[in-house]
């Protein structure tokens, strides 16, 4: 019934169900604490759906939501309750067609703590025992090693690694997806992958508004634990990593997996000389971090942050990795930035003239592209260099494809479904992040 359900799950749901997606048979039932009926549910949820697809299939699918309110997430006997009305609608699929697995999959949008009390509450009365379990789990995985370790003992205590599918959200934005197609299908860009080529690499996220309103939340984590830690270390993982055996498919889940614990594994932890941060205050009229009134009065923590590391590898030793995160900052942007060596003997050659780096530029958001700063001669009688860009942008090159680029959610439910979990984050390697 929260903000990410309406958010982010159920406009998901709907465009996998829109898509044709969604099995032949299936229900999504709400789980939670506040007092709905399957009806009072319904009509909040169908606001949420508004544009998310063709209004022809809000109905049918809002036919197929129903809700079930639970005392606690950790009582055995709501989840009871939950499994008698699964069992109820899986029986009656099974009587009209011949085959008999149910499978089910829970998505925790609850506080971390509770995941392993509802999970053993749900292990304990509402598993299907005639198909698959999967459970989507969210971050903050903990504050720190030791609770993002406990967190981890005590999930990993209830269910095995197979069943758990640890979401980031940006290993399913379009562009993130695109780093391994990008990297690996292009002989033109692996010479140059590497600390020969590379001066350094900067990833940067930016978003243009404050907490507003929701500081609270945000003011027990920062910016490091709230977007550096997990989706940008994400992208540096693979922007750094080395190839894979396979990128995808059911049984290849670990490749790309291992491959990230391994680079991050030769990332040494920062020191405080390695990172700048700070706060956004009162401008141009918009109010400062410490203006949000659920911010804690003088707080000091920092809601930008940059930081540079090191990995310590014969592919990167000696390349500064740059990554920079920031909220109330002047724009919404993220991006990963290649910035080249300039080519050896430039300043003899072209004496006298500017020689900008060239930069492979990957912008995930907003409208993705990827464009290449190059060195041109400046059109005319002159052999001055100049800079331009070779521009791949999404929208002018794939006007259609562009236009149902799935949201990251909808992309990462329906690899759920399907089993495939090398976008989600393996349990070594959260603890290597
Ligand atoms: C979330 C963070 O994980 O990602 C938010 O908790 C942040 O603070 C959000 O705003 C950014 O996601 P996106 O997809 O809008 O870039």
């Amino acid at each position: 019934s929260g903000d990410l359900a309406k958010k982010k799950t159920y406009p998901s749901l709907f465009q996998l169900f829109c898509l044709g997606y969604l099995p032949e048979h299936f229900e999504v039932v709400g789980f939670a604490r506040s007092p709905y009926t399957d009806e009072s549910f319904r009509e909040k949820m169908s606001g949420c759906l508004e544009g998310k697809g063709p209004e022809k299939f809000v109905a049918p699918f809002l036919s197929k939501c129903f809700y079930n309110q639970g005392k606690a997430y950790d009582d055995t006997a709501s989840w009871e309750k939950l499994h008698v009305h699964a069992t109820a609608f899986e029986e009656g699929v099974n009587h009209h067609s011949a085959t008999s697995s149910c499978n089910r999959l829970f998505y925790f949008a609850i506080p971390p703590p509770q995941f392993a009390p509802s999970a053993q509450a749900i292990k304990f009365a509402a598993m299907s025992t005639a198909g698959w379990n999967r459970f989507i789990v969210e971050k903050p995985f903990g504050k720190d090693s030791e609770s993002s370790a406990e967190l981890a003992r005590s999930l990993g205590s209830v269910l095995t690694e197979d069943q758990v599918y640890r979401i980031d959200h940006y290993l399913g934005k379009e562009m993130v997806q695109n780093l391994m197609v990008l990297r690996f299908a292009n002989i033109f860009l692996s010479p140059l992958w590497n600390r020969d080529s590379v001066k350094c690499v900067i990833i940067s996220f930016k978003e243009n508004f404050g907490t507003e309103g929701r500081g609270g939340n945000f003011d027990e984590f920062g910016i490091i634990r709230d977007v550096m830690q997990n989706h940008l270390l994400q992208i540096l993982s693979l922007v750094a990593m080395e190839p894979p055996v396979c990128v995808s498919g059911g049984n290849h889940s670990n490749y790309v997996r291992d491959e990230k614990v391994k680079v991050l594994r030769c990332i040494p932890p920062l020191a405080l000389d390695d990172v700048i941060i700070g706060q956004y205050c009162a401008a141009n009229g918009k109010p400062g971090y410490l203006d949000d009134e659920t911010v804690p009065e003088g707080s000091k923590c920092p809601t930008y942050c940059l930081a540079q590391f090191q990995i310590n590898n014969s592919r990167w030793a000696g390349v500064p990795f740059i990554m920079k995160a920031g909220k109330a900052l002047n724009e919404r942007k993220a991006e990963v930035r290649i910035q080249l060596k300039c080519p050896p003997g430039h300043s003899t050659m072209f004496a006298g003239h500017d020689m900008p780096n060239n930069e492979l530029v990957i912008r995930v958001q907003p409208d993705e592209a990827v464009y290449m700063k190059m060195n041109v001669k400046m059109p005319g009688f002159r052999t001055q260099p100049m800079m331009t860009d070779m521009d791949l942008d999404y929208k002018s090159s794939f006007p259609e494809l562009s236009a149902t680029i799935p949201d990251a959610y909808t992309r990462l439910i329906l690899d759920v479904l399907r089993g495939e979990q090398s976008a989600f984050v393996r349990n070594d390697e959260l603890e290597a992040a």
